[in-house]
């Protein structure tokens, strides 16, 4: 396969930094960007990146201008990674608003806006392709995870939409769906917990989630090498992926399987028991 540009959001941890490394690896050209200063990206770029400055809940012309120095000075971006995310741990009844809508601004209208940047490139050369970092958030809801799930389902369904629409054009859609991956995000610098005004009626289930937070950090599962790896096999259609089609969703990890499943099962169920009721609504020709 021929050289790919990539280029990804939020590389100065986790995920995005892996994505970098693995991508120079392969003798990829690798666009790293992150919120702040690039010299966050310093160890990328000594590895062969190059760092821009790139917070996706910047306007969308500021991100516009961006992206577009990025293709002056590198060249056509072949694939856009919307990685950057964060963790919003609230519940459901206690968030406030303003804390589900800055989960939103970074976690869906970031994915938005970047991809709406890039896409009038890749519609011009009838080529390209959109990466999507879901998660097992996107398909099935957890306590204390409310506005994090929110937008992961969110996600999914623009994905699904964004996907058919631009099929068309020659443009190519992916969304990667993880489990828990040992990165930095429930890290208590990262992952933003219990923010809003508590509610004591919740004090148990807070509590609960709290430690579950706790317990969870550094000892996740998954090894964000190994997700990376095969996210770029299947971009690329090496590796894993010889030989297959692009799937228009990936699961990634033995715990998002079992939720996948668990929903695919559940759906099924209802759809089974509730069939003569389900089917019983069209208006009377
Ligand atoms: N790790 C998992 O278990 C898991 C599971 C499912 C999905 N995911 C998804 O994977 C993606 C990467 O997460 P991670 O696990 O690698 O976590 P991480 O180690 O915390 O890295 C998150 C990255 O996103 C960046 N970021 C956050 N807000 C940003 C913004 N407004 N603009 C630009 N960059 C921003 C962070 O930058 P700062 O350091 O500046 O905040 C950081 O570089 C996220 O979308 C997350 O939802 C992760």
């Amino acid at each position: 396969m021929p050289q790919l540009t990539w280029l990804v959001t939020g590389c100065t941890s986790g995920l995005g930094e892996v994505f970098i490394q693995r991508i120079l690896a392969r003798g990829d050209k690798a666009i790293a960007t992150g919120k702040g200063n690039t010299n966050r990206l310093r160890a990328l770029v000594d590895a062969g990146a190059r760092a821009y400055s790139l917070d996706v809940t910047a306007s969308q012309s500021d991100i516009n201008g961006v992206v577009a120095k990025i293709m002056e000075e590198n060249g056509d971006i072949d694939v856009l990674v919307n990685n950057a995310g964060y963790i919003e741990a609230g519940l459901a009844e206690e968030t406030s608003i303003e804390n589900y809508l800055a989960q939103f601004e970074t976690n869906l209208f970031g994915v938005v806006k970047m991809t709406q940047a890039v896409l009038p490139h890749f519609r011009a050369k009838k080529a390209g392709t959109v990466v999507m970092i879901g998660s097992s958030g996107g398909i099935g809801g957890e306590p204390g995870a409310g506005p994090y799930c929110a937008t992961k389902f969110a996600l999914e369904g623009w994905y699904d939409c964004l996907r058919q629409e631009t099929a068309p054009l020659g443009i190519k859609n992916v969304i990667f769906e993880l489990g828990f991956f040992r990165t930095k995000i429930m890290h208590p610098d990262n992952v933003k917990t219990f923010r809003s005004e508590h509610i004591s009626d919740y004090d148990d289930m807070r509590n609960l989630v709290a430690g579950f937070v706790q317990i969870t950090n550094g000892s996740q599962p998954g090894d964000p090498k190994k997700a990376v790896e095969i996210m770029l096999d299947v971009v690329k259609g090496e590796g894993v992926a010889e030989g297959r089609e692009l799937p228009e969703r990936l699961p990634l990890g033995p715990d998002v399987l079992k939720t996948m499943r668990k929903r695919c099962v559940n759906n099924l169920a209802i759809c089974n028991e509730w069939e003569d009721v389900i089917r019983s609504t069209n208006v009377e020709e």
